[in-house]
């Protein structure tokens, strides 16, 4: 175990997913204690059970305030994946996002959000903007936080369990899924990872055995900066949507009120 005393409850979001009922089993391993917040509670006693739930729905801001009561920590693995509506992934990889956060108050979760290794490709055919937007929610929080942009799920080899740690929004390439649910859990766990935001693949290699060290010599986001410390200037707050740029003044007053 490697957990400090002081982060044991974990809300995990998305915890019915992929990522995130591994992301789950990693913290259990860990030793922490994670509530995962679900839709249905019938189906996910079965997907994950002997695991607290909180039953809530992303996109009813009100459903969510039981949820994050007492959390520690906030793991973000939720997505739109599957829901035909066109602009789902606006109210569920980035509302989902925007309505956590507006229902924390004063509370300072440390957070771990997954978003997508295309995050900032304006150049790939339907590339993460939303998930782009969502990180822009976080940072401009102010609370502690960690990005993780995994590549592709599970195009990895075997013997592919090098973790590569990049920046900029430029790598490409596959990831076990356990290997990203690991990153999520251990970057609430290792101090070097506080404030940062990068992209995740692996390479033929061994496992990481120094958490610290990985994280380490990577750049720090600005404090408040909208975007990653090596992101593209290519998304300016002022040609952004006005319901998107009023989204950011609320999760920066909040911070300051404590509302
Ligand atoms: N596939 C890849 O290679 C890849 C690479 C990088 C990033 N990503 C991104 O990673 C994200 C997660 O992927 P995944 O495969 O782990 O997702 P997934 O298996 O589709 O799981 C999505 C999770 O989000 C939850 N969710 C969706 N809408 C919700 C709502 N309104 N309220 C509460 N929970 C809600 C789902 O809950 P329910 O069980 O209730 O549906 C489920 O737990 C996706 O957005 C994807 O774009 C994928």
């Amino acid at each position: 175990m490697s957990q400090k005393q002081e982060l044991t409850d974990v809300l995990m979001v998305g915890a019915t997913g992929t990522i995130g009922q591994l992301a789950v089993h990693a913290a259990q391993r860990h030793g922490l204690r994670p509530r995962a917040l679900v839709r249905d509670i019938q189906r996910a006693a079965q997907q994950l059970p002997d695991v607290d739930l909180v039953q809530g729905d992303l996109e009813d801001p009100a459903s969510l305030r039981s949820a994050v009561r007492g959390a520690d920590a906030i793991v973000f693995t939720h997505g739109s994946g599957g829901d035909p509506r066109p602009d789902a992934r606006e109210h569920i990889d980035y509302g989902g996002v925007r309505n956590v956060l507006s229902v924390l108050g004063a509370a300072r979760p440390r957070v771990a959000l997954m978003t997508s290794v295309y995050s900032t490709r304006s150049d790939v055919p339907n590339a993460s903007l939303w998930k782009r937007r969502s990180e822009r929610l976080l940072r401009a929080s102010g609370l502690p936080y960690t990005i993780v942009r995994p590549g592709w799920f599970d195009h990895a080899g075997p013997t592919q369990r090098r973790l590569v740690l990049e920046q900029g929004g430029t790598a490409d390439g596959g990831i076990a899924s356990d290997q990203i649910a690991e990153t999520l859990v251990r970057s609430l766990l290792t101090d070097t990872a506080l404030g940062k935001t990068f992209e995740l693949i692996a390479a033929e290699g061994e496992e990481p055995s120094d958490w610290n060290g990985l994280f380490d010599p990577l750049k720090a986001d600005g404090p408040y900066s909208l975007d990653g410390a090596l992101d593209p200037a290519d998304l300016p707050f002022e040609a952004e949507p006005a319901r998107l740029r009023a989204d950011l003044d609320t999760v920066r007053s909040l911070n300051t009120s404590g509302a």
